[in-house]
């Protein structure tokens, strides 16, 4: 389910798996159509995935993006007799909640002293208190919508009058509707960023390539954020020492409070993670993938995808081993231009035959006539494999200078801090 970069990098990764008789994209975009079928069904609709499900016999269901899983894809399928015999790789509606609700994921991150940002939750009855707690924090002070708002519900307010507004708007005047009812108010972390997905089946877990995006629309990190303008993996700074204490300090004790709280969880946990005098906090947890870190995980990881998701079905993580290419991996995504804001769509996009040694993960693209055609901010997500992440970003860049459109834009920069 879903349309974007990470939809076609799964779509290519499973169109290689043996086990993986056919499959189907819903809506998929004019990449993932060289892999799989098409289905027109929004991902938020239940009873369209339902009908397709049922019509082409479907054993397997992969959500992509948050919202159905947050919206509880899982429960809809578990609870209906003609569904239930389907896999949903993914959590429960209240395993999601680690992504749909802030104030629901540092609660439990405190039951389970796993490391994250100081906070304190605050609503409107509680908005003065609100006030009172910004005024006594030193700035930067960051202020999150406890709900999903699209990648937009995150404010790092760099003085106390910046963050008193954002925190106006978000509790009083509704700036997100009811996902901003509630707000997070937290401690500013200073460090360094990447994304560890692991798979868990609820008991046992498995930790895939580790990934760094790039969310800043500018070069040098500099400009208003994106839903990510390139990425890479293996990530230089993440080396054993540092992923030991990721895993002792955070991922065991997720997979073991989720279990100890009776929560379902079967699927990836993405913990957005940060790096502050060489020891990991969690920003955020997800319940899915990340955009654009699969488009390198998924190329690094050698295991079959199928494979993984039927361990994971049955409990049995414990018996695989995940190996990770040793090859690096660097994407590079190319928008349209005014992304992040008001964008252009329907441009005809040519050079993809000129294009040689890289893998194209469509994202905002769509078949017209018999041209590919823009239909997104994010437009095509260019991975290349190197020696190193220099030489696949590289490669990268050759091939992103190849394709056309009018109002392409792309950072050069991506990986500058580990030249
Ligand atoms: P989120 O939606 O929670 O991932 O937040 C979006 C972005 O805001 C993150 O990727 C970080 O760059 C930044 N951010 C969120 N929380 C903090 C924090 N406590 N300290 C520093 N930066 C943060
Ligand atoms: N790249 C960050 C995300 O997918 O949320």
């Amino acid at each position: 389910m879903g349309s974007g970069g990470r939809e076609c990098a799964l779509a290519w990764k499973l169109s290689h798996s043996p086990l993986c008789g056919s499959f189907y994209i819903a809506p998929g975009n004019a990449g993932t159509s060289e892999y799989g079928i098409n289905l027109p069904v929004s991902y938020n609709d239940f009873e369209g995935i339902k009908k397709a499900c049922i019509e082409h016999k479907i054993d397997i269901l992969f959500p992509g993006p948050e919202d159905p899983l947050v919206n509880g894809i899982w429960d809809f399928f578990k609870n209906d007799p003609a569904l239930k015999h389907i896999i949903v790789a993914g959590p429960s509606k209240e395993g999601a909640q680690l992504e749909g609700s802030k104030a629901f994921s540092k609660k439990f991150m405190a039951r389970h002293n796993i490391p994250t940002a100081g906070y304190k939750e605050f609503t409107i009855e509680s908005f003065e208190q609100g006030v009172a707690y910004i005024k006594r924090t030193e700035p930067p002070v960051v202020i999150k919508a406890d709900g999903l708002a699209a990648g937009k519900g995150v404010v790092i307010a760099q003085n106390t009058p910046d963050a008193i507004k954002a925190f106006r708007a978000m509790v009083m005047d509704k700036q997100f509707g009811e996902s901003s009812a509630t707000v997070v108010i937290e401690q500013f972390l200073d460090g360094i960023e990447m994304s560890v997905f692991a798979l868990t089946d609820g008991e046992n877990y498995v930790i895939l390539p580790e990934a760094k995006d790039y969310k800043r629309v500018g070069e040098g990190d500099t400009g208003p954020n994106t839903g990510g303008m390139g990425s890479i993996s293996p990530v230089p700074f993440a080396d054993k020492a540092f992923m030991q204490k990721v895993t002792e300090r955070i991922i065991e004790p997720t997979v073991k409070g989720l279990k100890a709280e009776n929560i379902i969880y079967q699927g990836i946990i993405f913990f957005g993670l940060i790096k502050v005098n060489g020891d990991p906090y969690v920003i955020e947890y997800n319940c899915r993938f990340g955009d654009p870190e699969t488009e390198v995980v998924i190329p690094r990881l050698e295991n079959d995808l199928v494979e993984l998701i039927l361990k994971m079905h049955e409990g049995k993580l414990n018996e695989v081993t995940v190996q990770h290419s040793p090859k690096a991996a660097g994407a590079v995504m190319l928008v349209s231009e005014g992304y992040p804001g008001d964008y252009p769509k329907g441009r005809v996009m040519t050079g993809f035959e000129a294009t040689k040694g890289s893998l194209l993960f469509h994202a905002g693209t769509i078949g017209k006539d018999n041209d590919i055609v823009t239909n997104g901010g994010r437009v095509l997500a260019i991975t290349s494999y190197g020696d190193n992440i220099k030489q696949a970003l590289r490669k990268s860049y050759e091939n992103a200078a190849l394709i056309n459109y009018d109002g392409k834009y792309y950072r050069k920069d991506i990986g500058f801090e580990f030249e």
